[in-house]
């Protein structure tokens, strides 16, 4: 992976969330440690516990108790792919096979929980009662947002005001959530807070429109997951809505919206939209949610930690994996 530079000032710590990551609690069934250290080894950019970590430090909160908390968003983070994976029916996560690709949907949906548990348990060592109260509702939207999607994201459904929605839910909620968690420990003012808020939620918003355009036109193996999926399970994101503006009967992508097209006409649509300015017209609207990310942190104080926050909006907008 490439070297991220703004992480630097948090490398120790990383560290130390890694140990725990990797911490088998006592009692785990063999086959739910090895599951989840395949997961955990198989990479993951640690977005999510790099800003608690950076929040932690900019907002002066207790760093040993952020380990854990950050730490807890990775593994929520971890058990969320686990479960996402097995609904999306989708056979490779981080460049291996996911879980649901060799176990039944019962285990999957097992380990998935345990996962989530254990989340929640290292959120509970932060001994904050506040982060475990964002915690668990962050969680209750993030399954609002998948349940959305599942239910309301085809076509005819639909529109920009709607997607917006969905991905707050189901990937801004958890970023958001990461990039306060220093607020949150350290209880300082409600302004700075909700700086941090802001920030989190319109660099989720850019996370996930990238996400979405790197499903068209990502190569896979740096993705280390498939392209394509969304489109094959006629799921309609923000690179698909921008190409219906101007095509909206084109033969191919409305097929593949509907579901059950053949695989030559899946990859017809998704060529379709790869080439066409939707691409573009997409990042430009994670540029501006970038820029509004930035804009949030305009007025607090100015240190190496703030820097490394809005380095970390820029990483995010020009991602390749
Ligand atoms: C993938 O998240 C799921 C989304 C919210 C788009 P990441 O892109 O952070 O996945 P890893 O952790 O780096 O593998
Ligand atoms: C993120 O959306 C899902 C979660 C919030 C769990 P995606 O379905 O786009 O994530 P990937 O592309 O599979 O990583
Ligand atoms: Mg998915
Ligand atoms: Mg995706």
């Amino acid at each position: 992976m490439e070297h991220l530079s703004f992480l630097d000032l948090i490398r120790d710590d990383l560290e130390r969330v890694e140990n725990l990551l990797r911490e088998r609690p006592p009692g785990q069934h063999e086959a739910i440690g090895v599951a989840v250290d395949h997961l955990v080894d198989g990479g993951g950019k640690r977005v999510r516990p790099a800003l608690v970590l950076l929040s932690t430090h900019f907002c002066g909160a207790d760093v040993d108790k952020a380990i854990f908390a950050a730490a807890a968003v990775e593994l929520l983070h971890t058990a969320t792919l686990i479960h996402d994976d097995l609904i999306d029916g989708s056979l490779m996560r981080r460049g291996a096979q996911t879980l649901n690709a060799h176990w039944s949907p019962g285990a999957t949906v097992l380990a998935g929980d345990y996962v989530f548990a254990h989340a929640a348990h290292l959120a509970s060592r932060s001994g904050s009662t506040l982060l475990m109260q964002c915690f668990s509702e962050t969680l209750m939207t993030i399954c609002n947002g998948e349940v959305r999607q599942m239910f309301d994201g085809h076509r005819n459904q639909t529109s920009r005001e709607e997607y917006e929605q969905r991905i707050h839910a189901k990937t801004a909620s958890l970023i958001s959530m990461s990039a306060q968690a220093g607020a949150i420990l350290a209880q300082v003012e409600t302004e700075k807070r909700e700086a941090l808020k802001i920030y989190g939620e319109q660099l989720g918003l850019v996370f996930q429109i990238v996400d979405d355009v790197l499903d068209f036109v990502a190569d896979e193996r740096v993705l280390g997951k498939p392209v394509g999926s969304d489109l094959r399970q006629g799921l309609v994101t923000l690179p698909v809505l921008l190409f219906l503006e101007d095509n909206p009967d084109h033969p191919a992508v409305c097929q593949a919206l509907e579901g059950n097209s053949s695989d030559k006409v899946a990859r017809e649509a998704i060529q379709a939209i790869a080439g066409s300015p939707a691409i573009e017209r997409a990042l430009a609207a994670a540029q501006e949610h970038a820029d509004q990310a930035k804009a949030a942190l305009s007025e607090l104080s100015h240190s190496s930690y703030r820097a490394a926050l809005l380095a970390l909006v820029d990483f995010t907008v020009r991602r390749r994996f």
